[in-house]
């Protein structure tokens, strides 16, 4: 876990102060690492044409090197040094979306280092359109490959006190700027095979790039969990977002009550074997259950109060020891298949469906 040898002074700065942006623009041009905060989820910063910075992220998250990083750009001009071409579809999506939640996956150039790509061809391009981001990418001139700032297996911090968990003392600088509006990844779509493919879900949906370019369709491995496909972002196949207890999702094709009356049952029993519990629930449900740790998460009809809230909740179960968790499924609202994608990893896809 944590190695002491590797220990460096972070410092912790606010976003909003041009100074510490300017600090950080620094740090990031002499190869070192700065966590930021972008519209979905903290990243966390190194210069993605060196790859010696780059090695330096996997390093500080524990991540696996074949796992590809998003290279984060602030004019769309980049894209053009970036990538070997640029189909028409990326360019609408691009002026559709950017600067905004939604990654593009495009033939990368050589000046790409491998290890950014993980050995790829192929490279990941995103525009953020946080402030904070966009400053630190234009003050800094270059472009930041950043995966979330989390520890590789954690959920993605959505606060800077995430990411001060996970990276004190291993990386330059974190810059602070609140809490993000999505709090779930970018959509990643690619766009080097014939028909435009995502390959994770996110605030950008399905219909709204159909809206854009057409037909799109879904990587099958991220619906599925069978074991034999092997999902196209390298990232989708590792556990995730899961908390250290065991996360059980109950669902209902009828009603709540009936989701409430199973998730009361199943925590009466583990409380009466003496484990701690705790319940993911939305805002009108959670009066109903039974449990000292109830965690509210968001309104069931309006997706982004819950993709908002949902890593912090995960990480929440954990601050409080919760053993066993029960969430409702979290479906019912415009951003339902991103939140569940996330919600099934964190679950390890156990569903009791009760009817
Ligand atoms: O919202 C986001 O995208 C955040 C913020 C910081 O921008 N970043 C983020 O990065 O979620 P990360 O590294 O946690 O997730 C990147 C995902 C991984 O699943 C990775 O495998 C996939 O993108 N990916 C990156 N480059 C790829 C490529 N060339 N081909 C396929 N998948 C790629
Ligand atoms: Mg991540």
């Amino acid at each position: 876990m944590f190695d002491n040898t590797n220990y460096i002074n972070t410092i912790i700065s606010s976003g909003n102060d041009d100074k510490a942006i300017e600090r950080a623009s620094e740090i990031l041009r002499q190869g070192g690492l700065v966590a930021f905060p972008t519209e979905t989820v903290y990243g966390l910063g190194a210069d993605a044409l060196n790859e010696d910075a780059s090695a330096k992220i996997y390093a500080a998250k524990g991540r696996p090197s074949d796992n590809p990083l998003i290279v984060h750009i602030a004019d769309t001009k980049a894209v053009y040094e970036l990538a070997e071409s640029v189909p028409e579809k990326a360019v609408m999506l691009m002026e559709a979306f950017w600067p905004g939640p939604l990654t593009i996956i495009l033939n990368k150039k050589k000046i790409v280092p491998d290890g950014t790509t993980g050995g790829l061809d192929t490279v990941a391009i995103r525009m953020p359109s946080h402030p904070v981001a966009m400053k630190l990418i234009k003050e800094s001139g270059v472009y930041i490959a950043a995966p979330s700032a989390n520890t590789s297996g954690r959920p993605s911090p959505t606060l800077a006190e995430h990411v001060i968990e996970d990276m004190n003392g291993r990386i330059d600088m974190i810059l602070d700027g609140g809490a993000v509006g999505i709090g779930i990844e970018s959509t990643i779509v690619d766009l080097t095979g014939e028909t435009p493919t995502i390959l994770r879900p996110g605030y950008i949906t399905k219909k709204m790039l159909e809206e854009i370019i057409g037909d799109v369709s879904i990587d099958r491995a991220i619906i599925e969990p069978d074991p034999n496909l092997r999902p196209k972002a390298p990232g989708m196949k590792y556990t995730h977002y899961a908390p250290k207890g065991e996360v059980t999702i109950v669902e209902s094709e009828q009603n709540d009550k009936k989701v409430i009356d199973k998730i009361n049952s199943l925590i009466a029993e583990k409380a009466a074997q003496g484990f701690k519990t705790a319940v993911i629930a939305t805002k009108d449900n959670a009066p109903y259950y039974n449990c000292d740790n109830v965690l509210i998460v968001g309104e069931a009809d309006k997706g982004v109060t819950i993709s908002a809230n949902l890593y912090a909740i995960l990480r929440k179960c954990d601050t409080i020891g919760a053993e066993y968790i029960y969430s409702e499924a979290l479906n019912q609202n415009e951003l339902g298949g991103a939140i569940m994608n996330r919600l099934l990893k964190a679950a390890g896809h156990r569903v009791i469906k009760v009817h």
